[in-house]
This record gives C-alpha cells, structure tokens and sequence, in this order.
C-alpha cells in the first residue's frame, strides 16, 4: 500500500529535498508552495510518483484553510510543515504586515494543519508530523551582538519546538509521533530571499536535513538537531525546563519581596 505525505514549503530547500527523499521512499505527494510552476516542474521530472501540487500562500486564512482540508480529508502518514520565512529585522522596523505573515507562516498554518491532521492519523493509528524549526528556537538568552534581529521569527521556532514536545506527549500511545527538527544554517534560498548572503559560511545540505529528521523519527527523538553532535545537550536543556517547571510554587519567591 502506498503511504502518502502533505510538505509545505516544496518549492525549495528544505521542503524540496524532503520531496525528492520521500519520493524516492515511495510516498505518493501532495506538495504546497505559492510557486505553482516549479511544483509542476517537479511532478514533470518524477512521472513515477503520484503528486498533487497544491498552490496556496500559507500567510493567508484561506490558503490555510484549503491546505488544512487536505489534512483532514486524506490518509496522511506524513505532514511535513516546512513553509517559513524569516524577516530578519529589529522589531520596531519589522512592518506589521510582515509580522503577520510570518506568524501565520510559522506558528498558525503548522497549528492548524497539524490540527486538521492529527485526529485522522489518531484513527488510523499511525502517522507522523515534523514540524521544521531551528536552533534559533534556543538562542533566547544569546547576547543581541551574537546574531541577527530576529524576535519573532526565534518565538515562531520556540512555538514550534513546545507544541510538538507537548503534542508528542498529548499522543503517547496512539501510534502517532511527533517531531521538531531543529536546524542550523542550511544552504537554501531562504536567507538570499532575504537579501542577506551566507554563501561564505559553512551551512550544512537539505538532504542532511532531511535524513537527520527521517532517522530521527525512527529513533524516536521528538526534538531532532541534525547539526548537533552530542544529543546529551538537549537532554541537559529539557532536564533544566523540568527543573525549572517543576521549581515554581504559588508562594510569591523571596527575591520579589521587599
Ligand atoms: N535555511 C536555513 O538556514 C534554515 C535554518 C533553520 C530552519 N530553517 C527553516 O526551514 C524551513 C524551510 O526553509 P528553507 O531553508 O528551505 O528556505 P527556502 O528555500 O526559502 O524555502 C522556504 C519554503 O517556504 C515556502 N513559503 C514561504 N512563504 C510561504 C507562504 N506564504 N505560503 C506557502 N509557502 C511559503 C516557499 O515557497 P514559495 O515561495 O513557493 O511559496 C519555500 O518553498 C523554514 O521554515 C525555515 O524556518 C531554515
């Protein structure tokens, strides 16, 4: 039987090399860009695989909404939410629309499809979700000289990174997992549409990305960092959350008190 899977964000990068890998895994596709020609370049160049391309913008309601029906009309085993732009920008320069567009790029067209996906696979027994953040999601307490301006976009990721840890465990037991993969700087087209160049860097391959995340389903990890070694430090961040939840009381702390 085939298995089917829904990407965001196809059109390029990350998105595009997840196609091209689940393609070649056999997996029929339904692939979702607002750039409707090279969706279709991509059903043209694999004949062998039955894709659907689905041109929608995911910053606008109806975009979502089309795309979420997809999810809750059709057996996924996989939706792949990858879409995302970044807008790199002090906050008080960010224009509000591309706030906008960013949180519903980021944090409300995931939500949602993940939303619209989940109850299906609960019934089916199986499925996954890979939501596609980054390691900014854990540079909060960075010093500002040390990276770009990037309030939001860190807040989308770090959406991203608790919705699927929270979800995963909502889904204990149901066969359904969950997964947040959390990159570094990857050579795609997303930071060039941006205007910045990072050719210069060293930044890892989508197709590592890609592989990163789909062994890392079959590891079980529920936070997936393709470009960090020693998995032990994300165990030693997930352990401090713990303490830290697990320290607070209803008791004012001292330190408030004068
Ligand atoms: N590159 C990195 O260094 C890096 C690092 C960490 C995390 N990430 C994450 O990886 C994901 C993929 O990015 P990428 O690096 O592969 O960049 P990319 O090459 O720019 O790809 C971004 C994808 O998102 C789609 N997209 C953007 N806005 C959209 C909208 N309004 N509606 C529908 N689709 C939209 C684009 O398609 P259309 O323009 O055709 O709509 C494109 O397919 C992003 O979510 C990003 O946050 C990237």
């Amino acid at each position: 039987m085939s298995k089917l899977a829904l990407v965001t964000g196809a059109t390029s990068g990350i998105g595009a090399a997840f196609a091209e890998r689940l393609a070649a895994d056999g997996y029929d596709l339904v692939l979702v860009g607002r750039r409707r020609e090279r969706l279709e370049e991509f059903a043209a160049a694999h004949t062998e695989t039955k894709v659907r391309a689905v041109a929608a913008d995911l910053s606008t309601d109806d975009g979502i909404d089309t795309v979420a029906r997809i999810c809750a009309e059709e057996p996924l085993d996989l939706l792949v939410n990858n879409a995302g732009v970044a807008h790199y920008m002090p906050l008080a320069e960010l224009p509000a629309d591309k706030a906008r567009e960013l949180v519903k790029v980021k944090v409300l067209a995931p939500t949602l499809l993940a939303r619209a996906a989940v109850a299906g696979m609960q019934e089916r027994g199986r499925g996954a979700i890979v939501n596609v953040a980054g390691m900014i999601a854990f540079s909060g307490p960075a010093p500002h000289a040390q990276l770009p301006r990037r309030a939001v976009y860190a807040g989308s990721l770090a959406h991203l990174v608790a919705m699927s840890q929270t979800l995963s465990a909502e889904l204990e037991g149901t066969g359904v997992r969950v997964q947040v993969v959390c990159p570094g700087v990857v050579a795609t087209e997303f930071h060039e549409r941006q205007g910045l160049d990072l050719s210069a860097i060293p930044r890892m391959g989508a197709a590592d990305v890609v592989t990163a995340a789909l062994r890392g389903l079959e590891l079980g990890e529920v936070v997936c960092a393709p470009g960090v070694e020693d998995p032990s430090l994300l165990d030693a961040v997930f352990q401090a959350d713990l303490a830290a939840f697990a320290g607070q009381s209803t008791e004012l702390a001292s330190r408030y008190r004068r």
